[in-house]
């Protein structure tokens, strides 16, 4: 396949990112953080590449664990407050760690219409059965639970935390409520825009919604509640790369029996999981990046919603704008970035209306300067 050699990125991903020749100010993917290109987290994984290669080439059921491994688990532990967690190849795979490692537990899926595919992947490969309802609506999934719930049977209900293009949040403390009729019930949450965004101590979209963070990922029924669980990556908001799922130590420790991302592949190369340590370190030693982003995302969506663009009030770093036509939002793209600044038009995503979207993605290490220059192009494209 031929690329467009105009789309090709030259450089990490940061608010100036070189893309086809050209360096822009770049207000795209998902590097909420501003981390893939700090120096520090760059020098750790050489290192690590120089000192293990470029993997283990064996699994961790045999000599796979080197400390890179295990560093990035225990310091992702530390961040979520858990005792363990499980760190392995992409976050992809994430939905389908936990679904594996519930397996026995549920006997149908709901899944919100929108989810990602790789949590549509997830449930599909348990084998149960697999209902949709309809995006963000409680309703729906109530009705759907109510139809297909019969002779007491368990469900797992699975959805993203937060929308990658709509930046929507799910309203999770709806869903909990809807799912306290269904004993034995579950919520899996791919929360892999929300993990280090969302949330007062970036802890993601269960954290925003005030729902038991400590029963997450435990396996542990909270009062007449679903069961918790967070399906995470290390390569968006932290930086590195890699799925990330923080739990208990008898739920980490199932996994590790269960998973054959465990126990029949190669985990992360070291080299990569040494940046991660670092990254997980750096977010750590400086929790203002997390309320630098929020403030950033507040800046935004204040600035769009006074040039009397409809943006949603809330702490997610994708603000989407859908202007009246698809015209409008094509010239507003074009414009920009003849101005060498950088945002998405989506013609066609999953939760998108029939327009499609504009997808802003806001940084840490925006400068206020640089989200002006976003805010003024903005102005001037739809202006003229
Ligand atoms: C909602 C969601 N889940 C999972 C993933 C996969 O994560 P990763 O790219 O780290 O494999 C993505 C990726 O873009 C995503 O948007």
């Amino acid at each position: 396949m031929n690329f467009d050699p105009e789309k090709i990125m030259q450089s990490a991903p940061g608010p100036y990112t070189m893309i086809g020749g050209r360096r822009y100010l770049y207000f795209m993917g998902t590097g909420y953080l501003g981390l893939h290109g700090h120096p520090e987290i760059l020098k750790a994984a050489c290192e690590g590449m120089m000192k293990y290669g470029m993997g283990s080439a064996t699994s961790r059921r045999a000599f796979g664990n080197s400390q890179p491994i295990l560093d990035v688990e225990a310091k992702a532990a530390q961040f979520f407050g858990k005792e363990d967690s499980f760190y392995f190849m992409t976050g992809y795979l994430s939905n389908s760690v936990i679904v594996q490692a519930l397996d026995g537990t549920f006997d149908l899926a709901v899944a919100d219409e929108s989810a990602h595919y790789s949590a549509y992947d997830a449930v599909h490969l348990s084998g149960r059965p697999v209902y949709k309802f309809i995006s963000r609506d409680p309703a729906s999934l109530d009705a759907v639970l109510r139809e297909q719930c019969t002779e007491g049977k368990r469900p797992l209900v699975i959805t993203d935390g937060v929308f990658p293009v709509l930046g929507a949040l799910a309203p999770l403390r709806e869903y909990y409520e809807v799912l306290k009729n269904y004993p034995g019930s579950a919520m899996v949450i791919d929360d892999a825009h929300a993990l280090g965004a969302v949330g007062p101590t970036g802890r993601g979209s269960v954290e925003q919604s005030g729902l038991p963070w400590e029963t997450v990922n435990t396996n542990v029924q909270p009062d007449n509640g679903p069961r918790l669980f967070v399906a995470g990556t290390l390569s968006k908001a932290f930086g590195g790369f890699g799925g990330i799922v923080p739990g208990s130590k008898d739920f980490i420790s199932h996994i590790h029996e269960v998973s054959p991302y465990f126990r029949a592949a190669n985990p992360v190369s070291p080299g990569v999981a040494a940046g991660c340590a670092r990254a997980l370190e750096l977010v750590m030693e400086n929790p203002g990046m997390i309320t630098q982003l929020h403030d950033n995302t507040r800046f935004v969506r204040t600035g769009l919603r006074e040039l009397g663009i409809e943006v949603a009030d809330t702490p997610v770093p994708i603000v989407c704008v859908v202007l009246e036509t698809v015209e409008m939002m094509k010239k507003v793209q074009a414009d920009l970035m003849k101005k060498g600044i950088l945002i998405a038009y989506n013609p066609k995503y999953s939760d998108l209306g029939p327009k499609g979207g504009i997808r802003i993605a806001v940084f840490a290490n925006h400068t206020q300067d640089m989200m002006v220059q976003l805010l003024e192009g903005f102005a001037r494209a739809m202006k003229n």
